[in-house]
């Protein structure tokens, strides 16, 4: 197993190599498939510019309740976001709901795998969808990295899933993405011109290697010291181009910095780390969707707050998610948890999180605001998953205290 990360350049991609055989492992998919990216978006965006390139322009659905970056790839290859309602019990699109956006511009539908719920006949409903469409299906696992969802005999469903190593996701590596595409991809044409855009990829250039490596430590650094140093000092370093945000303004306008790269050697190096550690995090986070679920059990019963029907007590979940009555009650078990010492977050408060800087840019209109998005969007509020069981049956009573 790959620990010490060494800087061979003799070895060419090595760590790609690797990166790319342990998600196939992982996935029971062929190393080949698989190309990494510097982040998910990247990967999302040379998506969906070859689907611009191959059939025009056009239509994408796919959801409110997101990361304004799931929507910069969509604005920034010139196709349109088209935002469907969304299924309560999944947190994502709504099968019946994007049928009724189906039209001779539909591109591609999005079926983004939310804090991580697969919901596989929801999946296969979309798939059929955009075969009856010639639609594109992407899968967004950001949340679930190297999980796909899959039909009854275990086949995976979408043309193209994407994967992120990103910025509080299931891996503690802050950069990084990986993009899986479907051998059997009905549309040839389409499939080939993703796969030669996915190979030609420049790596990321010097500022953006040195940046990623002290991303950790700059951070941990800048998250010490008090906000009125911390907070214009960030801003220093991102404006001089020596910190990487996770997100920044254009990307909250329907844009994206950077041209697609694909990661330096050293972020594959993590992403492998990362990945070696995936099991065991999975199982921490298993234990608290379990305990989050039976905990909550009583307040669920009472109608003070919703759970996503599709949860499980087996899902590896990136957060827990919960959805009560109005903004305010989320806002106030929000700042509870928060005063006790635990992250947990308004995912995905405002819309496209962290917010859309500009609604046209973004596709967003009064047709985009449909009644179970709004609600949920005001009503969010996203627990953590990685604690052990003292902490997460304390953050249980907070809420429960709180509502
Ligand atoms: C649902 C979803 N899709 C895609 C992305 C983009 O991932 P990355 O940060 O690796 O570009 C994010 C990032 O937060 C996300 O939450």
């Amino acid at each position: 197993m790959t620990q010490t990360y060494t800087n061979d350049q003799n070895a060419g991609a090595r760590y790609a190599r690797e990166l790319k055989e342990r998600l196939a492992q992982r996935t029971g998919t062929r190393a080949e498939e698989w190309f990494p990216v510097f982040k998910a978006r990247y990967g999302m965006r040379e998506v969906f510019d070859a689907v611009t390139t191959v059939h025009g322009r056009g239509n994408v659905v796919t959801q409110l309740f997101t990361c304004s970056t799931a929507i910069d790839p969509i604005t920034s290859a010139r196709l349109t976001p088209r935002y469907a309602e969304i299924d309560a019990d999944t947190v994502s699109v709504d099968p019946s709901a994007a049928r009724k956006l189906a039209s001779p511009d539909l591109r591609a539908v999005v079926m983004q795998h939310t804090f991580g719920i697969i919901d596989s006949a929801q999946a296969s409903r979309l798939r059929t969808l955009c075969d009856a469409t010639n639609a594109l299906l992407m899968e967004d696992s950001a949340h679930c990295v190297a999980r796909l969802a899959r039909d009854d005999e275990g086949r995976p469903l979408a043309d193209v899933s994407i994967h992120s190593f990103g910025i509080e996701k299931m891996t503690p590596t802050h950069f990084g993405g990986a993009v899986w595409v479907n051998p059997k991809m009905r549309d040839t044409k389409l499939r080939e011109r993703i796969l030669r855009a996915l190979s030609d990829l420049d790596v990321i250039g010097a500022r953006l290697k040195f940046v990623t490596r002290i991303y950790f430590t700059q951070n941990r650094i800048l998250a010490h010291l008090p906000s009125s140093v911390s907070r214009p000092l960030r801003h220093f370093f991102v404006q001089h181009g020596l910190m990487e945000p996770a997100i920044v303004p254009l990307e909250q306008k329907g844009g994206l910095p950077y041209a697609s790269l694909q990661p330096s050697e050293w972020i594959n190096h993590e992403a492998v780390k990362g990945l070696a550690g995936l099991d065991s995090s999975m199982t921490a986070r298993r234990n608290a969707v379990a305990l989050y679920l039976s905990e909550l059990a009583g307040v669920t019963d009472a109608g003070k707050l919703s759970i996503p029907s599709a949860v499980t007590a087996s899902d590896p979940l990136l957060r827990f998610p919960l959805f009560v009555r109005d903004e305010a009650t989320a806002q106030r078990v929000l700042a509870e948890v928060r005063k006790a010492g635990w992250f947990a977050e308004p995912w995905y408060r405002p819309a496209l999180f962290p917010g859309s800087l500009d609604d046209a840019a973004n596709g967003i209109d009064e047709a985009a605001k449909t009644p179970v998005s709004t609600r949920l969007i005001a009503g969010a509020v996203a627990l953590p998953t990685d604690l052990d069981t003292a902490a997460t049956k304390k953050i249980c009573q907070i809420v429960i205290r709180s509502l």
